[in-house]
Parts: structure tokens; C-alpha cells; sequence
């Protein structure tokens, strides 16, 4: 199998959600009804900054589609904190996009159960993700696929890890409002995608993502399913890449401290 990693060191985190707005930007250009993965979190909302601002200079993201990566379970309908509202909240409204064209697990809709194996089949029948917008989490996941998680793990519903608990509290106003549960993508789900683009910053994701690029291929670091997919990108700020030695890391390191 033929590797691309591309990864990039910014001078910032909104440096790094440019870069990825702008490549994303060329993909639209390229096929107008792209089929976009998003991430929710901290982590990807420079780059919905960075995409509003290419929409603003004429960009037209119209026909593109938007399938969420995971959703909470638990919480009640219209949750301002629910992946559904956040997502339409920080990307759909801030674009003026069609809250249509945003598929989120809804596991109001039927059992969560139901809902996460309908998820699978509604992205194969969209047509598959060109692009996968990734965050990773302190202890390595993604989506909310946590350590241990198979890698042939599909649309589930699935515990968050008390690490990912306590991490996300800070959007609730007590850890005992924090859901435990939620429904995601699984990393088979997820390396299905074309392309997968990771997102990183501050010092906290450092030890993270050189685990998931450097370290071992295996369950304990469900990132590191990166290393078996071949197109691959990672925007990183510099304390996120504190770690990273390119050297041990076998590929150039492609667009080294940007100023913007
Ligand atoms: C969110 C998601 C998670 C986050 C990760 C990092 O949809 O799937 O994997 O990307 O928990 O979260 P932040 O970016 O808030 O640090």
C-alpha cells in the first residue's frame, strides 16, 4: 500500500484550521457535493473559522454534505451541548448552510442501537466520506472510540472513558450532567474515509498524537489506525508537535513553522 502523510507544524492553532480550510476548499472546488466528515470538540472549530472565511471570499459549500462522527446518548432533545446543536452552532448557521445536508446520529429517532447501525449504511449510501476531519483526545481516541476499541469497530453505541468524561465536562455545568454514553463511529467507519485529517493543538495532545503517529499500531491507541490508512494529513500547532521527531518519524515533515 502506497503512504501519504502530510504533516504540517503552524505557528498557531487558527494557523493550522486554515491550512485545513483551504485544502478543503480545494476539494469543493475540485467536486461541489463533496461528502465532509466533521469532528466536534475544541479541535476542529478553527477550521470552520477559517472555512467561514473562504465562504465570505466566495467559496460555495452548498452541495456539500455533512456526516457528524459521534453524538452523545442521554441527553434531552434540542441539548444545547448535543453534538447536533453544537455542530449547527459553531459550522451549519456561522456558514449558512441547509441543517439538512447534516447528518448526526439521532438516538431520539429509534433505539440508540438502531440508530448507530442505520449510521453505517446511510454514509455507504451517501456515497462515502472524501474527507474525515479528526480531533484526538488526551488518551489517544477518536471519534469516541476509546483505548481498547477494535479496529474493525463499526457505528456503535459505546461508554465514554472517565478520562473523556472529566475532558468534556467542561462544556457541562457538572460532571454528573456529562453523558457517559454516546453513539460514534467506529474505526473501521472512520478509516473508510478517502482521506483523514487530523487536527491538534496545545501541549495536552502532544504525548497523543506521537503515540499515534510514532508509537505502535495497536488497540491501545486507537489513533494509530492513522499509520494503516494511505492518505493521511496532520495540522498540528507547535505544543501539539512537542513530541514528534522527524526523524523516527520516516517522513519529511512537509510544511515546516508557517508563519500564518
Ligand atoms: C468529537 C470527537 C472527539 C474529539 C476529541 C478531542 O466529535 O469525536 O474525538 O475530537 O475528544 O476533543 P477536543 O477537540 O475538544 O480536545
Amino acid at each position: 500500500m502506497t503512504r501519504s502523510l502530510q504533516l504540517a507544524i503552524h505557528a498557531s492553532a487558527d494557523a493550522a484550521g486554515m491550512s485545513l480550510a483551504t485544502r478543503i476548499s480545494h476539494l469543493v472546488d475540485h467536486r461541489p457535493d463533496a461528502i465532509i466528515g466533521v469532528a466536534t470538540g475544541s479541535s476542529p472549530v478553527p477550521v470552520y473559522q477559517g472555512l467561514k472565511r473562504l465562504v465570505s471570499a466566495g467559496l460555495d459549500l452548498s452541495q456539500v454534505v455533512w456526516f457528524a462522527l459521534d453524538e452523545y446518548v442521554g441527553l434531552p432533545v434540542g441539548h444545547r451541548e448535543s453534538y447536533r446543536c453544537v455542530l449547527e452552532r459553531i459550522l451549519i448557521r456561522p456558514l449558512g448552510l441547509d441543517p439538512a445536508r447534516l447528518h448526526v446520529p439521532d438516538p431520539h429517532r429509534a433505539t440508540p442501537e438502531d440508530v448507530a447501525l442505520a449510521y453505517d449504511q446511510e454514509i455507504v449510501a451517501a456515497g462515502g466520506v472524501d474527507l474525515q476531519i479528526l480531533g484526538i483526545g488526551a488518551n489517544g481516541h477518536i471519534g469516541f472510540n476509546e483505548p481498547g476499541t477494535p479496529f474493525d469497530s463499526h457505528t456503535r453505541v459505546t461508554e465514554l472513558s472517565s478520562r473523556t468524561r472529566l475532558d468534556n465536562a467542561r462544556f457541562f455545568s457538572s460532571l454528573s450532567e456529562t453523558p457517559g454514553m454516546c453513539v460514534t463511529q467506529g474505526i473501521a467507519t472512520i478509516s473508510k474515509a478517502g482521506h483523514l485529517a487530523l487536527i491538534a493543538s496545545g501541549k495536552a495532545k502532544a504525548a497523543a498524537v506521537a503515540a499515534a503517529l510514532l508509537g505502535d499500531v495497536n488497540e491501545d491507541c486507537p489513533a494509530s489506525a492513522l499509520q494503516l490508512h494511505p492518505s493521511v494529513s496532520v495540522d498540528l500547532d507547535p505544543e501539539a508537535a512537542l513530541l514528534i521527531d522527524e526523524r523516527k518519524l520516516g517522513v519529511a515533515i512537509s510544511a515546516s513553522i508557517n508563519g500564518h
